[in-house]
C-alpha cells in the first residue's frame, strides 16, 4: 500500500522546462508525438509539461501518464475523479455540438445508454455483408482503375472504402459524392479546433475575428453537409423501411427512462460518427496495408490463413468475425505502432495520486497510446512489426494497449471499426500481393494521425 511518505508533491513531477511564457506549447503544437516520446525517455512514466508560465493566473502545467497502470486509473476512474479534457471538449462542442464526445456526467450517460445497444458486437455483425460488398467493390473496381501508373495510393483507397462503409451503415446510401468536400472539411476542422484549443485567451465566438469567422464558417459547412446527406437519404428511401444507424437512432430509447433523442441530437451524433469513424478506420487500414507491404513474409502468412479458411468452406464474412486470426492481429499490431488517436486529454476533477505523485484537481492529464504502445517494459523491440504479439496468451497489463481508449468512454465504434477493417484486409490480401513503395509514411498530427502524402503501393493479382 502507498503511504503518505511515498507520495511526492506535484511540483516534483519531472519534465522539460520549456521556454518563455509559452513553455513547451510551440514545440508541442509543431510535433506533439516527438515531444511526448522524448519526455518519456528523458523523464519517465509521469511527466509535467509547462503549457504557459509555470505560475500566476495564466500558469498551466499538464501531466502525461505513460504507464499502463496510470492509464487504467485515468480511464476507469472517468466520471469519478477524472472528466473529459477541459480545453478541447468545449471547442469540439462549439464546432460539432452536444454529442457522445463532448458531453459529460448525466447528459453523456443518457446518450451512451441510448446508443450503446446499437454498437454491440451482435448488432455490428449485421453490417458485415455491406462491408464485404464494399470491400469487393474496392478490389474489383477501384484498385484496377487506380493502377494506371502501376501503383495505387493506399490512403486514398482506404478513405474511399471507409467513407462508403460508414455512409451505408449510417444512411443506407452511397455518400461518395461528399468525399471531395468532406476530405477538405475534416483537416480544416481539426486545424481550427486545435488552433482555438491552444489559444491562451479565447475571444468569444461572437466576436468577428478572422479566426472566429473561419471557425463559424466551417461549422456552418459541416452542418449544411450533414443536412444534405440526411435529406437525400430520406428522399432516396421514399418512406421505405431502412435499417441503418440513423434510423436506429431515431427509434432508440433510453433503457432507463424510455426517452428518445431529439432531432438536433440525432444530427449531432450522426455528424460525430461520420467524422470520428471514417478517417480513423482509413488511417488504421492504410498503415496495416503499408506495414504488410513492407513485410512480405508476414503478409504471405496472413494471406495463407485467409485463403485456407475459405478453401475450408468458410465465407470471408465469417472469417472477418473470428477473433484469433493473423489478419486481425496485423491490424492490432499496426494500431500499436500507428494508433490513429495517438493521444487523449482528460481532466482531474478531484485531487488524485497518479504514478506516485499528488495531482491537484483541475490538472489536465494526457494519455498517449503512441508512447505507451512502445513502452519497453511491455513491448520488447517496440519498433518491430510483429502481429504474433496479438495471437494467443500474453501477460501484458490490459492498458499497455489502448488504441480505443477504455473505461466508460471507450470508443463506441471499436467493434464496427475492427470488423470493417478486417473485412477489407481479408479481401485485399486474398486478391493481391502488396508491395509498399515507400519505406515509411509521413503523417500529420493535427487532431488524429493522418498520412499527409500519398502512400504508394504496387498491388499484383495473386
Ligand atoms: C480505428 C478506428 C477508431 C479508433 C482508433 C478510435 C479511437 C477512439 C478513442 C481512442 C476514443 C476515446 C477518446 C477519449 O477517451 O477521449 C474514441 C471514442 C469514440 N469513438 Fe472511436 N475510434 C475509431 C472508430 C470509431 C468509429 C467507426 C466510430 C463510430 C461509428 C467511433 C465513434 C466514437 C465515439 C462516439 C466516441 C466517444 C465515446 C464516448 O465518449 O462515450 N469511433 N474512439
Amino acid at each position: 500500500m502507498t503511504t503518505t511518505e511515498q507520495i511526492a508533491a506535484f511540483e516534483d513531477v519531472p519534465g522539460p522546462q520549456g521556454s518563455g511564457v509559452a513553455g513547451v506549447a510551440p514545440e508541442f503544437l509543431r510535433d506533439p508525438i516527438s515531444v511526448l516520446a522524448r519526455a518519456h525517455r528523458d523523464h519517465g512514466d509521469l511527466v509535467a509539461f509547462p503549457f504557459g508560465p509555470r505560475k500566476g493566473p495564466l500558469g498551466k502545467v499538464v501531466v502525461a501518464a505513460y504507464h499502463p497502470d496510470a492509464a487504467r486509473q485515468v480511464l476507469t476512474e472517468t466520471e469519478r475523479t477524472i472528466g473529459r479534457g477541459p480545453s478541447s471538449t468545449q471547442v469540439l462542442d462549439d464546432m460539432i455540438g452536444r454529442n457522445l464526445m463532448t458531453t459529460d456526467g448525466a447528459e453523456w450517460r443518457r446518450q451512451r445508454r441510448t446508443l450503446q445497444p446499437l454498437f454491440t458486437p451482435k448488432r455490428v455483425a449485421q453490417y458485415t455483408d455491406l462491408m464485404a460488398a464494399e470491400a469487393a467493390r474496392i478490389v474489383a473496381e477501384d484498385v484496377p482503375a487506380g493502377t494506371a501508373a502501376d501503383r495505387v495510393d493506399l490512403h486514398r483507397l482506404m478513405l474511399r472504402y471507409s467513407l462508403r462503409v460508414v455512409g451505408r451503415a449510417l444512411f443506407s446510401g452511397d455518400i461518395d459524392y461528399t468525399a471531395p468536400e468532406l476530405h477538405k472539411l475534416i483537416p480544416l476542422t481539426n486545424e481550427l479546433i486545435i488552433g482555438r484549443t491552444t489559444q491562451l485567451l479565447k475571444p468569444p465566438l461572437a466576436l468577428p475575428t478572422p479566426r472566429n469567422r473561419a471557425f463559424l464558417r466551417t461549422k456552418a459547412q459541416l452542418y449544411a453537409l450533414i443536412d444534405r446527406i440526411l435529406a437525400r437519404s430520406d428522399a432516396e428511401a421514399g418512406g421505405a423501411e431502412r435499417d441503418d444507424i440513423v434510423t436506429r437512432l431515431r427509434t432508440a430509447r433510453d433503457p432507463e427512462t424510455g426517452a428518445g433523442l431529439s432531432d438536433a441530437e440525432i444530427r449531432d451524433q450522426t455528424l460525430l460518427m461520420m467524422m470520428a469513424g471514417h478517417e480513423t478506420t482509413a488511417t488504421a487500414l492504410t498503415f496495416a496495408l503499408h506495414l504488410l507491404g513492407r513485410h512480405g513474409e508476414v503478409q504471405q502468412t496472413v494471406a495463407d490463413e485467409a485463403l485456407a479458411y475459405t478453401r475450408g468452406g468458410g465465407t470471408p464474412a465469417e472469417f472477418a468475425q473470428q477473433r484469433e486470426t493473423l489478419a486481425r492481429a496485423s491490424l492490432l499490431e499496426s494500431m500499436r505502432l500507428y494508433p490513429p488517436v495517438y493521444m487523449t486529454e482528460h481532466l482531474a476533477t478531484a485531487d488524485i495520486v497518479l504514478g506516485g505523485y499528488r495531482v491537484p484537481a483541475g490538472t489536465a492529464v494526457f494519455l498517449s497510446p503512441w508512447v505507451t504502445h512502445r513502452h519497453p517494459e511491455f513491448w520488447p523491440e517496440p519498433e518491430r512489426f510483429d502481429p504474433h504479439r496479438f495471437v494467443g496468451e500474453h501477460d501484458r497489463p490490459r492498458y499497455a494497449y489502448l488504441p480505443f481508449g477504455g473505461g466508460p468512454h471507450v470508443c463506441i465504434g471499436e467493434h464496427f471499426a475492427l470488423l470493417a477493417a478486417t473485412v477489407l484486409l481479408e479481401a485485399v490480401l486474398r486478391a493481391f500481393r502488396i508491395e509498399s513503395l515507400a519505406e515509411s509514411v509521413s503523417f500529420q498530427q493535427t487532431g488524429n494521425l493522418r498520412p499527409d502524402e500519398p502512400v504508394w503501393a504496387r498491388l499484383t493479382a495473386r
